[in-house]
């Protein structure tokens, strides 16, 4: 990398945390953060996909841990605070784990509410109490929340889910409003529809995959891939002056 692409994306000397960075898009999010330089943190419940994609990481030359912890448990939050530490002060948090529980809102449980408010909405929370108010001590920082389409518009039983996502582009707001002036930017980051295993049921209707595609401006789904530059650029040094925006990479699913 040229000196000059270094000084606007490099992430070298950053320690960054990735929730759900295991699978799908935060997986190619964390991929793409270690392939910029920066030291990763993986939080997920399953120790299997984390290990491989701490070894995908070490494949490209970047240093990477995991930490196992179900973020739908506050205690389970808690300990994975604790051992995130232990890796150091995190410079960067993403926060792209989530549960898409999605039956129609008549048939939604209490349990339901409760597992997709408290994975999608109160460890963002949590995890952002824990880290960002210390990358504001230090000047620095970044936060960056996956969110949905369904936290601005309601279709395909958004119920619970829809809610998490929206309390989380709100969440974004609050903790940009809290820490910028401190030099850490928080945005959120809006998919369209991607094949991930979260979206394996769409992907196996071929109508349904191709009606959503039909819906893009660039004619097709997402890939996890898509989301590699993004993230690199609301992580780093370019990304100085953006701060409490959602940022939608959804091939313009979105402005239809
Ligand atoms: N795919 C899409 O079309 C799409 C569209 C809009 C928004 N999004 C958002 O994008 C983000 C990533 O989704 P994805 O499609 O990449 O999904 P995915 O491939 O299913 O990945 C979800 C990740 O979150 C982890 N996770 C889930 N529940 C957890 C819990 N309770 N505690 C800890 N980790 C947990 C999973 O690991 P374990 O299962 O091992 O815990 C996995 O690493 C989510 O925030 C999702 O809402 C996705």
């Amino acid at each position: 990398m040229s000196a000059y692409l270094d000084g606007l994306f490099g992430l070298g000397g950053r320690l960054a945390v990735v929730t759900g960075g295991s699978s799908g898009i935060g997986r190619a999010m964390a991929v793409a953060l270690g392939r910029a330089g920066a030291r990763v943190v993986l939080v997920a419940r399953r120790a299997g996909p984390l290990a491989e994609t701490v070894a995908e990481l070490a494949g490209h030359g970047a240093e990477a841990a995991a930490v196992t912890a179900d973020l739908a448990d506050r205690a389970g939050v808690a300990a994975a605070i604790d051992s995130i530490s232990r890796y150091g002060a995190p410079d960067v948090l993403v926060n792209a784990a989530a549960v898409n529980r999605r039956p129609p809102l008549d048939q939604l449980t209490d349990d339901d509410w409760d597992v997709t408010l408290a994975a999608n909405l109160t460890a963002p929370f949590l995890l952002g109490q824990a880290f960002g108010a210390a990358m504001a001590e230090r000047g620095w920082g970044r936060i960056i929340n996956v969110v949905s389409q369904q936290a601005f518009r309601a279709y395909g039983n958004s119920g619970a889910y829809g809610v998490s996502k929206a309390g989380l582009v709100a969440l974004t707001r609050s903790q940009a409003e809290a820490w910028s002036r401190s030099g850490v930017c928080c945005n959120a980051v809006a998919p369209g529809v991607v094949h991930t295993p979260l979206t394996e049921a769409v992907f196996a209707d071929p109508q349904k995959a191709a009606g959503h595609a039909a819906r893009t401006m660039i004619g097709r789904n997402g890939v996890p891939e898509d989301f590699a530059g993004c993230v690199v650029f609301l992580a780093g040094p370019a990304s100085a002056a953006v701060t409490g925006q959602t940022l939608f990479v959804d091939g313009g699913y979105s402005a239809t």
